[in-house]
């Protein structure tokens, strides 16, 4: 039973969302429950590789489990740093089922960690170039289409807990995010006539691929075990437990339906708590 009528039939492209466990696949199927037609993206796995990116090819199977759902489902490559592939994304997004309601701008690198005094330019560049200008590269020209098509529309960035507060060794990714913040808050007044909503939503220690690369990379980087990190953890998220993919995926969905009509420019915590401002 879907719990937002409206959606039905709209068209969601959902960046970054080649991985089965991650919050890509879980948004994108989320939004095929409430029965929006839904195009994949991620990046094309040679690019994935020269760009350093461990990435599976996981895309096959997600498209399976959005056709079971009983909803239209395209793929589409690109890789976000490029431009011309960005808008080539979102052509073929358009193309494919003759209109876009829906931007998920979720895909994002957070590999790439280490002190500010020994960061290579080229890591903070890479992970730049993915988290923020990818977003506003595909914010660029799936907001024309929205704008041009006059029907509104809703776009949905993916940020993060370090869009509202630094974390050592990730000082890329926290501006990243940081940056993801302005991004959607200015976009969302210049959209706003248009009836296109734009705003993010904030998650926090969420078990996918690179959730657990983080989490298992930064705890050895500063001595912590993980059963340490993990009594941390419960100690500092007030509902005592991580985020889980559902969690982001039912507000994604909140925020891409007409109940969600007069809600723009928001970044929008999914932490249990921990993070409030
Ligand atoms: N997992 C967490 O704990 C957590 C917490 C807060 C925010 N996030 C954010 O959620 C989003 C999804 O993360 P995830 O945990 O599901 O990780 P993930 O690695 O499963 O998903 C990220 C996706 O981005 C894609 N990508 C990377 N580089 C790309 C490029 N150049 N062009 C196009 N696509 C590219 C990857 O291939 C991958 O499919 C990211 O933006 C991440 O920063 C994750």
């Amino acid at each position: 039973m879907p719990s937002y009528p409206d959606l039905k039939g709209k068209v969601a492209l959902v960046t970054g969302a080649g991985r089965l466990r991650g919050l890509g696949a879980a948004i994108a199927l989320r939004l095929a429950e409430e029965g929006c037609r839904v195009v994949l993206h991620d990046v094309a796995p040679d690019a994935a590789a020269r760009a350093g990116v461990p990435l599976g090819d996981e895309m096959a199977a997600v498209k399976a489990a959005v056709t079971d759902l009983g909803v239209d489902c395209a793929t589409v490559t690109a890789d976000l740093r490029v431009e011309d592939e960005v808008r080539g994304m979102v052509d073929q997004a358009v193309g494919a089922f003759g209109q876009l309601d829906i931007l998920v701008n979720n895909a994002g690198i957070g590999f790439l960690v280490g002190a500010v005094t020994e960061m290579p330019v080229a890591d903070w560049d890479a992970v730049m170039g993915v988290n923020l200008r990818g977003a506003f590269l595909a914010m660029k020209y799936a907001g024309a289409a929205m704008i041009e098509r006059g029907q509104g529309g809703r776009i949905v960035s993916i940020a993060s807990q370090a869009a509202k507060s630094g974390i050592s060794l990730m000082s890329a990714y926290s501006a990243s995010k940081h940056g993801l913040i302005g991004l959607t808050r200015s976009a969302a007044i210049e959209f706003g006539r248009h009836g296109v909503t734009v705003n993010a939503i904030c998650p926090n220690h969420v078990p996918t691929d690179l959730g657990d690369w983080q989490r298992e990379t930064l705890s050895r980087r500063r001595g912590v075990d993980m059963t340490t990190y993990w009594q941390r953890l419960r100690d500092r998220v007030p509902l005592g437990r991580p985020g889980a993919v559902a969690d982001t995926a039912n507000a994604c969905a909140f925020l891409c339906s007409d109940q969600a009509s007069y809600i723009t420019g928001e970044a929008m915590n999914v932490s249990g708590g921990e993070e409030y401002h």
